[in-house]
């Protein structure tokens, strides 16, 4: 694997309460190319991803131990700063989430945070983050609508954009397609590569086939515990674990 590395966990654990969910997590994602994480429900996925970008801090009785390195940055550690930690590390969830706001205040939302406040300059990135999803010509003539008026493909299109909008590093989409029908989801995936060009990016998805067809490389995670890494090609043509064979081929999950 000769891809540079922009983000690795070693041995993190997660607990909730008395609950130990995260296993010895040791793993290097790939600058720049797709990762996908796949296992069954309850496997750990999500939780993973809000560990990188500290959401779990949020959970009430959740605990992490380990390490997790973004580029030069310890995630965890006391003088990092959370909000700068989110601006590198954005988030889109399974479900679209627009804010109740226009169509260009939802992207420009956390731009507005960064303390960008010349209209120009959000609008020119307000119009870049919403070509970069191809969203733009369905758009532009109602950038003030509201974004809950927009289609489920489209919101789910607005919210990478709002979360690109901050140039982050890594990109994670929690089941993104799960909501989506079928163009829409292939739309979608052609959409995964553009931005891999710019972003690393971080693709839970249930949908084996997807995983396949988009990934670079698979994460499988069983119970917790990272069962298998490696090349998407290589893992779904020849998996090491049996474990692994045996989730792919659809035996359990
Ligand atoms: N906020 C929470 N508090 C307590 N337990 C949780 C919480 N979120 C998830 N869990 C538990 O952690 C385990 C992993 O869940 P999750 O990360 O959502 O798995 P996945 O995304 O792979 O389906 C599950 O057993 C789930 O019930
Ligand atoms: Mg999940």
């Amino acid at each position: 694997m000769h891809a540079d590395v922009a983000l690795r966990t070693e041995s993190l654990c997660l607990w909730y309460g008395a609950r130990q969910v995260l296993h010895e997590i040791s793993l290097s994602i790939p600058a720049l190319r797709i990762t996908a994480l796949v296992g069954p429900s309850g496997c750990g996925k999500s939780s993973l991803l809000r560990c990188l970008n500290r959401l779990n801090d949020e959970i009430a009785d959740s605990r992490t131990t380990g390490r997790i390195r973004i580029g030069e940055i310890d995630a965890h550690a006391k003088d990092t700063l959370v909000h700068d930690l989110r601006r590198r590390v954005g988030i889109v969830f399974q479900r679209p989430n627009p804010f109740p706001l226009s169509i260009h205040d939802n992207v420009a939302y956390g731009l507005r945070l960064l303390g960008i406040r010349r209209r120009s300059e959000l609008d020119d990135r307000v119009e870049a983050a919403l070509k970069a999803v191809a969203l733009w010509n369905e758009v532009v003539s109602r950038l003030d609508e509201s974004a809950l008026d927009l289609s489920i493909g489209q919101q789910q299109r607005l919210v990478v954009a709002r979360a690109i909008a901050v140039e982050p590093d890594i990109l994670m989409l929690d089941e993104p397609g799960s909501a989506l029908d079928p163009v829409s989801t292939l739309r979608f995936e052609e959409l995964l590569h553009e931005l891999a060009r710019r972003h690393t990016i971080v693709l839970v998805t249930h949908n084996m086939q997807q995983a396949a067809r988009v990934s670079d490389f698979t994460a499988f995670l069983h119970q917790g515990r990272l069962v298998e890494f490696g090349a998407t090609d290589a893992l779904f043509t020849n998996p090491r674990e049996r474990q692994t064979e045996d989730f792919i081929t659809g035996r359990y999950g």
